[in-house]
């Protein structure tokens, strides 16, 4: 049973600030700069990060300005979104390889600061109460989304259903985001069914929020959530009871945006 916010709950809703390029390049750019102006401004900042194909071009240009201009990462702290369970270390469609391939390996941010939960642990809610209290003393200034497919509207893995206020938890993946996501892994069959994800509530409590989307296929989950109402049938429209939140999109991600005329 969905539920919308409830008229009396005294929360305040914002607008959120929406940038709209004409190609999913430039989106890769803009998130690229924030990711770097956001480590020159504050060098040991907390950061949340996403995985999955949309914010890869969005490491590439990290690591290649990275290297280009001889940054420094040492001082700061990743909080990784989401991981899947049951998976064996090391598993190639792990959200740690991901990383590992995508940013780690290149850059000087030192092991004991990068967090993941971890998707071999025994007991998946044991390891999200763990994973929830290094959240708790380390506060997030900058936290980087994506969204999830089709009409799941979801942000880490917080699928159609998840409380405004849901913390770190163990959670079972909705159908179109197993079926999105079987491409990642070479025995789709052998998917796990659920994962291990920070909760909306952690999402609401970072400094600022970057959300990304590109592509066609992300248009009606844009829509639906910046211009839907607010409640757990779109876990990512509870992004509009943050004040600083810029939504990121390409012309075919912000298509159906009834003020996308740009
Ligand atoms: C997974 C992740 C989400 C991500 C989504 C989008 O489901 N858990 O955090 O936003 O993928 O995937 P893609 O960028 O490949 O469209």
């Amino acid at each position: 049973m969905f539920e919308k916010l409830k008229q009396n709950e005294s929360l305040t809703v914002y607008k959120p600030e929406v940038l709209i390029f004409p190609t999913p390049q430039e989106v890769d750019m803009y998130a690229a700069k924030i990711f770097i102006a956001q480590v020159k401004l504050k060098p040991n900042s907390v950061l949340t990060l996403p995985t999955s194909s949309t914010p890869e071009g969005m490491y590439r240009l990290v690591v290649q300005t990275y290297k280009e201009l001889g940054l420094e990462f040492s001082q700061l702290t990743i909080f990784n979104l989401d991981e899947y369970w049951p998976l064996a270390p090391n598993h190639e469609a792990s959200y740690a390889s991901y990383m590992e391939r995508n940013l780690f390996q290149y850059v000087n941010i030192p092991p004991s600061q990068r967090y993941i939960p971890n998707c071999y642990a025994d007991d998946p809610q044991i390891e999200a109460e763990r994973y929830e209290e290094l959240l708790r003393q380390n506060p997030v200034d900058l936290a980087i989304l994506g969204i999830g497919p089709g009409t799941t509207c979801h942000i880490g893995f917080n699928e159609r259903g998840s409380s405004v206020n849901s913390r770190t938890r163990y959670v079972l993946l909705d159908e179109q985001t197993r079926k999105a996501n079987a491409r990642f892994f070479p025995n789709p069959e052998a998917m796990p069914l659920g994962a291990i994800t920070q909760g909306i509530g952690n999402i609401l409590e970072t400094g600022s929020i970057m959300l990304l989307a590109k592509g066609e296929n992300k248009a009606w989950g844009i829509q639906r959530t910046l211009e839907g109402p607010i409640g757990n049938e779109a876990p990512a429209s509870y992004l509009r009871l943050h004040p600083h939140v810029t939504f990121v999109l390409d012309q075919q991600a912000a298509k159906l945006l009834n003020t996308s005329a740009a």
